[in-house]
């Protein structure tokens, strides 16, 4: 044998024996909570009072950076608020100290976190917030945007997109917004969010120009729209985005006046965020949920997903699987954490290496007595630690 194919059998060889080379299938997928640690605890960091709303995502470079609302002096969702990161570039490992990227000072109410879009084209990194949602104690509410060109490094001013949208009360996400892999609309970035308990509902901002201009697309309006809600009324609320393999967009909802059932509503975008049609809105009964804002996230074909299940309190974290893009659920649910626990967003890397192939990454609130009193960053093992 020359040397160079003596090489290449070897590292064949090599490659045939590491651990790490294993490739796994969907059906040997048996999720272990891999390693936790808290990145935020309420109460203890100067000048926050709380911490609540954590947003996850890798950026185009592979750096985690995590995001939560720094409630300053209550645990409320108005007043005061800073826009708090941390950042890891070692896949979670370690995190950088706590930085503020936006302040907004004194406002009775601040800043609403938010959707966070990777725009892997042109390697930045959004966040898109609200300020002044609840219109009580100031006017008029805008959406708000920051973005880094550098990794998550430095953060531009905030820009008022508004000034594009119109003002109306919009709170996006909480979770991730997506750039669109597939037709229909390539490229388009889409942040999908809701609107205040009267005017609520699902809406949907549309980029085609990576941010630079914004304009409205899909709105899937609660009934009544505009007028004060009863209990069991149609209020869609609060929701995770998920872009699927044909290029549609399903959304995954938090029913907020338990319509139909105590679980999530479904509804899906053919035309890339444009429209949300009744008929391709259903219940899904397996993913239990008393109205909270959950994860979801599609990798390697498998559907992931994170909520508090349970039908009354938010307890229960739970980690599913879904094997067809939600149709169905695996049924064997991965407790992460059995008592209080909130809000979750997932995330993952996909370099294709199969090292970044067994890991997800889920942000979530957690507590002993209530679910904001810290916000813990799990990496999941999806292969059981094999
Ligand atoms: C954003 O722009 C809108 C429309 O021009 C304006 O009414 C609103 O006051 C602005 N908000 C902020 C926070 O500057
Ligand atoms: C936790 O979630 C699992 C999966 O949905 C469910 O079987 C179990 O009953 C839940 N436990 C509680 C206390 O809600």
């Amino acid at each position: 044998m020359e040397s160079g194919s003596r090489l290449a059998a070897l590292s064949l060889l090599l490659s045939l024996l590491s651990p790490c080379v294993r490739t796994f299938s969907p059906d040997q997928i048996d999720p272990l909570l891999y390693e936790e640690q808290l990145l935020w605890v309420s109460g203890v960091q100067g000048e926050v009072n709380t911490y609540r709303i954590p947003l996850l995502t890798f950026t185009p470079k592979g750096s985690l950076l995590a995001f939560s609302e720094g409630r300053k002096s209550t645990a409320m969702d108005y007043g005061a608020k800073f826009l708090a990161m941390r950042r890891s570039t070692d896949k979670g490992a370690t995190w950088s100290p706590t930085s503020f990227i936006v302040d907004d000072g004194q406002t009775r109410d601040g800043l609403n976190l938010g959707a966070v879009v990777v725009d892997e084209e042109m390697g930045s990194v959004i966040l898109v917030y609200s300020v002044c949602f609840r219109l009580s104690y100031c006017q008029p509410s805008s959406t708000m945007m920051v973005e880094s060109r550098d990794d998550g490094l430095s953060w531009s001013p905030p820009r008022n997109l508004s000034v594009q949208l119109g003002v109306k009360s919009f709170a996006p996400g909480p979770g991730f917004g997506i750039q669109k892999r597939y037709n229909p609309a390539k490229g388009r970035l889409v942040v999908c969010g809701h609107g205040t308990l009267a005017g609520n509902g699902v809406f949907c901002i549309l980029s085609d120009d990576h941010g630079q201009n914004w304009y409205n697309g899909a709105a899937l309006k609660s009934i009544p729209y505009n007028e004060k809600k009863r209990a069991l009324d149609f209020s869609p609320d609060e929701c995770q985005p998920v872009e699927l393999m044909d290029g549609s967009i399903v959304i995954n909802v938090r029913n907020q006046n338990h319509y139909h059932c105590r679980c999530r509503m479904v509804v899906r975008s053919r035309d890339g965020g444009l429209t949300l049609p009744l008929d391709n809105l259903y219940f899904d009964y397996e993913l239990v949920d008393s109205a909270v804002a959950a994860g979801a996230l599609l990798k390697d074909k498998v559907l992931y997903f994170t909520n508090p299940s349970n039908e009354q309190q938010r307890i229960n974290l739970t980690l599913r699987w879904s094997l067809n893009e939600g149709d169905s659920w695996v049924n064997k649910a991965t407790q992460l954490w059995a008592g209080p626990s909130g809000y979750s967003c997932i995330t993952s890397l996909d370099s294709g290496s199969p090292e970044d192939r067994k890991y997800i990454f889920v942000i979530y609130e957690k507590g002993h007595k209530d679910y904001d009193e810290t916000v813990s960053f799990a990496k999941i093992h999806l292969y059981g630690g094999r």
